[in-house]
């Protein structure tokens, strides 16, 4: 995509503003544009030898068996998912129609299972979410505190850049569910602050957004900061640089580390207990 066209695609998004001014500074200023940042080899081999089974990363947070396999329960809503997102010509993380079972590992989604037995072990009433995309993550937070008063889920995604499919942000998400859920169509460094007005204070966050090494170390400490006492920070994608490792490096935290497969081999996430 041209860059005019990206930036008329910006511009059509007054939400996206001051990212757009980020990006402008990021070219004018800075030399080094790999926001990235790579992970180094040491980090990367130390994050593999880490890698426990979900099982065992349930039971150190919440000292209980997995039992509750979201996907297992909500089969006719995963059916019912793949079902609408099937041919979409604008693909988004959570998609692959190569894949026969388990649609949203295999292609940028996250352990919905985790992430839906660790709301149902904590009673998660807050919860806060980074990135969408078609909303399996933001739906198996959703069957869960569903469950319980005064529960709600804050999502905050910016649609991909130069994609026209910010009508598709959420589309599984069912529509009762959607009375607990609010969607902020806004880049992290804009939308976790009004997240945060809106939450308080944090029981369970899921971090899927913004994967640059300056986000993340950003990102990190404010949800960090604002996590309850025995809350739970989950990151996805830990392996795509330094972040994560050197943002519990420096809090003295011990992440718990656990894989799921991807068209690329492997996708690293990692959890930490407040
Ligand atoms: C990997 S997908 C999320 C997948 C989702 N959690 C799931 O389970 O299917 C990442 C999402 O974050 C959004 N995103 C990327 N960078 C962002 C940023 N800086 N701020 C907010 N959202 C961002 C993307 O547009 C995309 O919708």
């Amino acid at each position: 995509m041209s860059r005019l066209k990206l930036l008329i695609w910006y511009l059509k998004r007054p939400n996206l503003y001051f990212e757009l001014l980020r990006i402008f500074k990021k070219i004018i200023f800075e030399k080094d544009v790999n926001i990235y940042k790579k992970i180094s080899s040491t980090n990367l081999n130390s994050l593999r030898e880490k890698v426990i089974s979900d099982e065992e990363i349930f039971f150190e947070l919440t000292g209980e068996k997995l039992s509750n396999f979201f996907t297992k329960i909500y089969f006719d809503f995963i059916d019912e998912a793949k079902d609408k997102i099937e041919g979409f010509s604008e693909k988004m993380a959570g998609y692959d129609n190569n894949n026969k079972g388990e649609i949203f590992f295999t292609s940028g989604g996250s352990n919905i299972n985790l992430i839906f037995a660790i709301c149902e072990s904590i009673g998660a009433r807050n919860v806060l979410e980074t990135g969408v995309a078609y909303g399996w993550s933001s739906s198996a937070i959703l069957f869960s505190i569903k469950n319980r008063k005064n529960s709600k889920l804050v999502s905050v995604d910016m649609p991909y850049p130069g994609k026209n499919n910010d009508q598709d942000v959420g589309i599984i998400i069912p529509t009762d569910l959607k009375k607990y859920w609010t969607l902020l169509r806004y880049a992290d460094k804009e939308g976790i602050p009004k997240a945060l007005k809106i939450l308080k204070n944090i029981d369970f966050c899921h971090y899927d957004s913004d994967k640059s090494y300056d986000g993340r170390m950003l990102s990190y400490k404010i949800i960090w900061d604002n996590l309850s006492k025995n809350g739970i920070f989950y990151s996805d994608d830990i392996a795509d640089n330094n972040a994560f490792i050197d943002f519990c490096r420096k809090n003295r935290l011990k992440p718990l580390i656990g894989s799921v497969p991807s068209v690329n081999g492997e996708k690293l996430f990692g959890l930490v207990k407040k």
